[in-house]
């Protein structure tokens, strides 16, 4: 009888001991979800993105004059902007950078001889502004 009490005292230890060490892994496996969930937001952090119905009003005051009303380019002042490689081989980012600075006819990259000007002439343009008017850029482009 006494044997019996023990068998039962073992058998309980060792059920106590593996639902622990169950505990335990599953404990593991949802901290790793945790962690996946937590690098999934980071990739998701949102990225600077401008309006294109902002843009298209700014184009129209500020870029048209020299790349037409629809940004098809205009003979002898800025170029089409809806089948440019260069538009399409830069990111946001680059492209408003490339805005600021504009490309003068010294530039090597020029193709025109002719300048686009520092922010398209227009210095109150804010980086926001240079946003929407990236994202307009994109919506006029066909690839
Ligand atoms: C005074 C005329 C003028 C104005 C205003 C102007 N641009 Fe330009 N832009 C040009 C010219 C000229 C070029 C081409 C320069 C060259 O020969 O490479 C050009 C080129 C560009 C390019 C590069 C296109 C390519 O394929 O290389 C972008 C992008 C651009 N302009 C954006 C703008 C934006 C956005 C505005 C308004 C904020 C603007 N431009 C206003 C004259 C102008």
């Amino acid at each position: 009888m006494k044997k019996m009490v023990y068998l039962l005292a073992i058998i309980s230890l060792i059920t106590v001991l593996s639902l622990t060490a169950c505990g335990g892994g599953s404990e593991r496996l949802s901290q790793s979800g945790e962690n996946n969930t937590g690098v999934v937001q980071a990739a998701e952090a949102p990225a600077t993105v401008g309006d294109s119905a902002a843009g298209q009003k700014l184009f129209a005051s500020t870029c048209s004059a020299c790349h037409g009303p629809a940004g098809e380019g205009l003979p002898g002042l800025g170029k089409d902007m809806t089948t440019s490689e260069f538009i399409a081989g830069k990111s946001d980012d680059e492209l408003v950078a490339f805005i600021k600075v504009g490309r003068d006819p010294s530039d090597p990259l020029n193709t025109t001889g002719v300048a686009m000007p520092p922010k398209g002439g227009n210095p109150a343009l804010s980086e926001e502004d240079l946003y929407h008017l990236v994202a307009y850029m994109r919506t006029i482009h066909k690839q």
